[in-house]
């Protein structure tokens, strides 16, 4: 029999943990602005992870090099020590800051990314999602008429629906009412709760205190700080985060 050490190492990626999440000296530049600068970043892939920082920071812009829809300028991202690829990839799942929608129904839009399924299950699943997202009222409306709170809560039901080991989602509540901004925090802790990692952008700082274990405040490009939530809201260690935090503009 072999022992566990002897077992033979699976080259398949999509058998390796994704974590941890490892960025180093990552650099992406355009047109003579160094837009993210030298930044390194590790996370693991417990809990829901804050990114907060001002607008222009580089928030985006480090999600999408993340998730792999931007390629840097230099500097390296490895997600369990495998560079990233269509498979590392499609464990992963995001939510853009203005969200896309596919011209049919809402119902529709995420009967399209179950297309796999057999139709009963796929049916059955599209209503859980539906009802999770509470757009019962909505799901025969074409996606693109539902209001800017019903669209980000298709978004993150469309994004749930391929069951990513890993979740992006850029300022979600950005602009909603207070229900739909509840409704959408209750999701994301189902989807943590689920055992998925959520990396979450938001200027939200009552949100980030509600959901995040951890923060990373980005500035100028940089990874300023990363602490533990609690740590970070009692104790900002930078000025940029101090005057982040108390509504001061730094320029
Ligand atoms: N694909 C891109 N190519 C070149 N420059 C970009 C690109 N995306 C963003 N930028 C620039 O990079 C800078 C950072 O943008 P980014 O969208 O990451 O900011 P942010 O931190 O998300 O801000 P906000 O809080 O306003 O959403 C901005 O000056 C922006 O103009
Ligand atoms: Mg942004």
């Amino acid at each position: 029999m072999l022992k566990r050490s002897d077992a033979p190492v699976s080259d398949d990626i999509s058998a390796q943990p994704l974590f941890p999440l490892a960025a180093t000296d990552l650099v992406f530049a355009d047109r003579g602005r160094t837009l993210i600068d030298n930044l390194s970043l590790t996370l693991d892939g417990r809990g829901i992870t804050a990114v907060m920082g001002s607008n222009g920071a580089g928030k985006s812009l480090l999600l999408r090099l993340l998730h792999g829809l931007l390629t840097p300028t230099s500097g390296a991202i490895r997600w369990g020590g495998n560079p990233l690829s269509d498979e590392v990839r499609a464990r992963q799942a995001m939510v853009f800051q203005r969200p896309t929608m596919l011209r049919r129904s809402a119902a529709d839009n995420l009967r399209f990314v179950l297309n796999h399924l057999p139709r009963n299950e796929r049916d059955r699943r599209v209503e859980e999602l539906i009802a999770e997202a509470k757009l019962d009222h909505a799901a025969a409306t074409p996606a693109r008429l539902l209001s800017g709170g019903e669209q980000q809560r298709l978004a993150i039901a469309r994004a749930r629906a391929t069951e990513p080991e890993v979740l992006f989602l850029d300022e979600p509540t950005a602009s909603l009412d207070p229900a739909s901004v509840h409704a959408i925090e209750e999701v994301v802790r189902t989807i943590h709760a689920d055992g998925i990692k959520v990396i979450i952008v938001t200027h939200d700082i009552g949100q980030a205190k509600r959901l995040a274990d951890d923060v990373v405040f980005i500035n100028r490009g940089r990874v300023a700080e990363q602490a533990a939530a609690a740590a970070f809201f009692e104790r900002p260690a930078t000025d940029a985060a101090q005057a982040y935090l108390e509504g001061r503009l730094q320029f």
